[in-house]
C-alpha cells in the first residue's frame, strides 16, 4: 500500500474509533491499538509532510465537545504528559531534567495515573462555580450540574479566606466496586454493559440529565493547578497558597476539603521515581480504581518554571505506564476445557500477544451464553483483557473476521474428553461433561485439586506429571496415589529416579494432614478452603459430616441451601464414600476433634427415656450425653416419647414402649446415634 493511501485508510479508521471512544463513550478497540494507530499516522507524517491533511486526527488532541454541553475555553489549557514505557526511558528524562536545572539529584513529587476524565473545576471565592471537562485541551464542556453531584468534590472550600479565583485539576474516576455494580444494574435491566471503568464515568459524566450522574458515585482526585487569581478584594489577610513545591500544594488541598490520593510520595533521582513505580505496580490490582501508570513531577515548582513547556506537554513531569491490561489479537480457534467438576467452559485460542505484562495465548469465554453475547467466531479480532493474576478475558469484538459458519461456536453435545452426554441443566449457564470420574479430564483436575499446596500439599505432583499418570492409566482416584512406587514413577517418560524418590516421599508426607485439608481436598462442588474449615471445626469428625443431614449442615455459619444439598449429594455417592474409604485404609490420617456445640443436633428437643442397666454407661452419663446433644430424658413413655433406650432387665416402659411403637435403642445405637447428630 502506497504511504498516501495508508494514511487516509489510517485516518479513517483512527476517526471512527475515535468517535466511538468519545463521542458513543464505548471504544471498539483497546487502548494500546488505538495509540499504535494513532503513532503510525503521526510518523507517515512526519515523514512526509505532504500527507498531512488539516482534518488529519494528530491535529486535534482529544475529542470534540458534544454539542448539547456549552463550550468552555480553558483559560490556562488542559496539557497532556508525554510517556515513558520503561526504565530507560525513565532515566533518560530525569538525565534532561537534571542537565537542564543544573542540578545533581532531583526532587519529585510521584504519583498515580488514574484512568478516568481530567477535570477543571473552578472555585470562586471558595464557592465552586464550574466544572470543565478537557475536551480538545483549549476548549472543554460545562459539566458544572454533573460534577456537583459528585460527593466527594466539596461545592465550597474549607478556607476562611479563600483566593478569588482558583481552577483545581484532577481526574474524575469511578471504583471498581462500583463499576461492577452498575453493570450488574445495567445487566439487569437489559441495558449494554460499559466496557471499563473509565468509560462508564465518561457516560455518567456525559449526562445531560444530571439526575442520572447522581445515581452513579464518581469520584475524584486532585493532583494539580490550572490557575490562580489572587485574595478576595477587601480581605485583610491574602490566603496562602503555597506555591514552593507540588507536594505540598496537594497537602493543601487535602487540607482545604479536596480529595487528594494518599499514594504518593516525594522521591530522588531515577532510581527513587523507579522504586516508587515497582511497589505501585504490586499494589495495582488491589487498588480500588484503575490506573494505567504512575506520575513523576519535578517538585519544586520554581524548577517547573524553568523547565517549562515543549508543545503541548511540561517539560517537568512524564507519566510511566504501566504494560496495558487490554490488547488487540485473533482468535485462531475457539475450544472447550473440562474443568474438575465437569464444567465445560469455551476458550479463545489466541494469536500470542503482550498483555498485562505476560504473553497470553488463550482467553476464557466463560460459557455459551457469554459467546452468545460477545458474538465472538473464530477468526475475528477481539480485545483480550487480563488485570492483575486475573484469568485473561476476551472483552469484546473489535473487528469481526470473515466468518464463515464453520467459524461459529457451538458447544458439542459429547465430552470431548470421554464421549459422555455434556448436560446443561435448565437455569444453569454452565454445561457439564456427565461422565465423572470416567472422564479423563475431569479426573486429572480432581487429582491437580487434591495434591494442590492448600490440600494434601504434595509437592512435585504438577500437571504434567499427573497428565502422564492418568494417561497411562496408573492412577484413577487419589487414593491410587498412595499405592505408588518409585518403580512405576521411575517407569514413566523423562522421570529421573531422583525425582521420582521426591514425589513418592511428597506423597508420604501427605498421609498426615488436616480434616480440613482432607475435605477441601474431595473437591466436593461449592467447598472452598474456608468451608472446610468451618465444616471440620464444627462437626470435629469426618463420619460426622460424611452422615450430616442438609439441615445439621446448615447449622455451619456460611453454609446455605445450595452448599448443604452439594456436600449432602457428594456423600450420598457410593463411589465417593468408597474413595474416602480408600483414602484412610491407605493411611492417610488427621486429628479428630469434638465438635462444637453450637451445631444444632438432629435431637434437639428430642425425648428419650432410659430403662434398664446399660453395659457400660450409668444412667447419669447416659443423661449427660443426651442432653449435651439437646435432648430431654423424662421419666416415663408416652406417645410422645421418642427413644426408649433398654439395657438389662428393663421393665414395663420396654413393653409400653414397643406396644406404642417408639424406637428402641440399645447402648451402642445411642451412642451411634449420639455421635452422628
Ligand atoms: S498531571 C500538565 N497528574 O493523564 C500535565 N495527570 O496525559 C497535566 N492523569 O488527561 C496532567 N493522573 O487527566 C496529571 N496524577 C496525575 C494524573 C494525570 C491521571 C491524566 C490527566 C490527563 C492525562 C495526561
Amino acid at each position: 500500500m502506497k504511504a498516501a493511501e495508508r494514511a487516509r485508510a489510517l485516518r479513517a479508521e483512527i476517526a471512527r474509533h475515535s468517535h466511538a471512544y468519545y463521542v458513543r463513550d464505548a471504544p471498539t478497540i483497546p487502548d494500546a491499538e488505538y495509540d499504535r494507530l494513532f503513532r503510525e499516522l503521526q510518523a507517515l507524517e512526519a515523514a512526509d509532510p505532504d500527507l498531512l491533511t488539516p482534518d488529519s486526527p494528530t491535529q486535534r488532541v482529544g475529542g470534540a465537545p458534544l454539542p448539547v454541553f456549552a463550550q468552555v475555553v480553558h483559560r490556562t489549557p488542559m496539557l497532556s504528559l508525554s510517556n515513558a514505557f520503561d526504565d530507560a526511558e525513565v532515566e533518560a528524562f530525569d538525565k534532561r531534567v537534571s542537565e537542564a536545572l543544573d542540578q545533581g539529584e532531583v526532587e519529585y513529587a510521584a504519583e498515580l495515573k488514574f484512568d478516568g476524565l481530567a477535570m477543571s473545576l473552578t472555585y470562586e471565592n471558595g464557592v465552586l462555580v464550574q466544572a470543565a471537562t478537557r475536551g480538545d485541551g483549549e476548549t472543554g464542556e460545562d459539566v458544572t450540574a454533573n460534577v456537583r453531584t459528585i460527593r466527594v468534590i466539596p461545592l465550597r472550600l474549607a478556607l476562611a479566606q479563600p483566593p478569588h479565583r482558583i481552577e483545581v485539576r484532577g481526574e474524575v474516576l469511578l471504583y471498581k466496586a462500583d463499576f461492577a455494580e452498575l453493570n450488574r444494574r445495567q445487566r439487569d435491566a437489559g441495558d449494554k454493559e460499559f466496557v471499563n471503568p473509565r468509560n462508564a464515568a465518561a457516560g455518567a459524566l456525559r449526562q445531560l440529565d444530571a439526575r442520572i450522574t447522581a445515581r452513579r458515585p464518581l469520584k475524584f482526585f486532585a493532583y494539580g493547578i490550572g490557575g490562580y487569581d489572587g485574595a478576595q478584594t477587601g480581605e485583610a489577610l491574602p490566603p496562602t497558597v503555597p506555591a514552593d513545591t507540588h507536594a505540598r500544594l496537594l497537602d493543601w488541598y487535602a487540607r482545604i476539603g479536596l480529595p487528594v490520593c494518599d499514594q504518593r510520595v516525594v522521591a530522588r533521582g531515577a532510581a527513587g521515581l523507579l522504586a516508587f513505580y515497582r511497589a505501585v505496580g504490586e499494589k495495582r490490582a488491589s487498588l480500588p480504581y484503575d490506573i494505567d501508570g504512575v506520575v513523576y513531577k519535578v517538585n519544586r515548582i520554581d524548577q517547573q518554571q524553568t523547565l517549562g513547556f515543549v508543545s503541548r506537554a511540561p517539560r517537568f513531569a512524564v507519566a510511566h505506564k504501566f504494560p496495558a491490561q487490554e490488547e488487540l489479537t485473533e482468535v485462531l480457534d475457539i475450544e472447550v476445557q473440562v474443568g474438575r467438576t465437569g464444567a465445560i467452559t469455551p476458550v479463545a485460542r489466541l494469536k500470542p500477544v503482550f498483555v498485562g505484562g505476560v504473553t497470553v495465548t488463550n482467553a476464557t469465554l466463560h460459557n455459551e451464553d457469554e459467546v452468545r453475547r460477545k458474538d465472538v467466531w473464530r477468526g475475528d479480532m477481539v480485545t483480550v483483557r487480563r488485570a492483575g493474576d486475573v484469568i485473561p478475558e476476551v472483552v469484546m469484538v473489535s473487528r469481526p473476521g470473515p466468518r464463515r459458519e464453520q467459524d461459529r461456536f457451538v458447544m458439542p453435545s459429547q465430552c470431548p474428553v470421554c464421549g459422555s452426554d455434556v448436560v446443561r441443566e435448565e437455569g444453569e449457564a454452565i454445561a457439564r461433561c456427565s461422565g465423572g470420574l470416567y472422564c479423563a479430564a475431569q479426573r486429572k483436575q480432581a487429582l491437580l485439586h487434591f495434591a494442590q499446596r492448600r490440600a494434601l500439599d504434595i509437592e512435585g505432583l504438577g500437571v504434567k506429571l499427573v497428565d502422564q499418570l492418568v494417561d497411562a492409566d496408573v492412577i484413577k482416584t487419589p487414593a491410587d496415589l498412595y499405592r505408588l512406587g518409585v518403580a512405576s514413577l521411575a517407569a514413566l517418560e523423562r522421570m529421573a529416579e531422583k525425582s521420582a524418590l521426591n514425589v513418592v516421599e511428597a506423597i508420604e508426607q501427605s498421609r498426615h494432614t488436616t480434616l480440613a485439608r482432607f475435605l477441601f481436598g474431595l473437591g466436593i462442588r461449592q467447598v472452598g478452603e474456608a468451608t472446610a474449615k468451618d465444616l471440620a471445626r464444627q462437626f470435629g469428625s469426618l463420619d460426622a459430616i460424611m452422615d450430616a443431614s442438609e439441615e445439621q449442615l446448615l447449622q455451619v455459619p456460611d453454609v446455605g441451601p445450595v452448599v448443604a444439598a452439594s456436600i449432602a449429594r457428594f456423600f450420598r455417592q457410593p463411589h465417593n464414600r468408597e474413595v474416602v474409604e480408600q483414602l484412610r485404609a491407605a493411611g492417610v490420617t488427621w486429628p479428630e476433634g469434638a465438635p462444637q456445640m453450637n451445631v444444632v443436633s438432629s435431637l434437639a428437643g428430642k425425648t428419650f427415656v432410659l430403662t434398664g442397666t446399660l453395659p457400660q454407661l450409668t444412667r447419669e452419663e447416659a443423661r449427660e450425653m443426651i442432653e449435651a446433644h439437646g435432648g430431654k430424658v423424662a421419666g416415663s413413655v408416652s406417645k410422645k416419647t421418642d427413644y426408649v433406650v433398654a439395657g438389662a432387665e428393663a421393665g414395663s416402659k420396654l413393653t409400653k414402649a414397643q406396644e406404642l411403637g417408639v424406637t428402641i435403642l440399645d447402648e451402642q445405637t445411642l451412642k451411634n446415634l449420639l455421635e452422628h447428630a
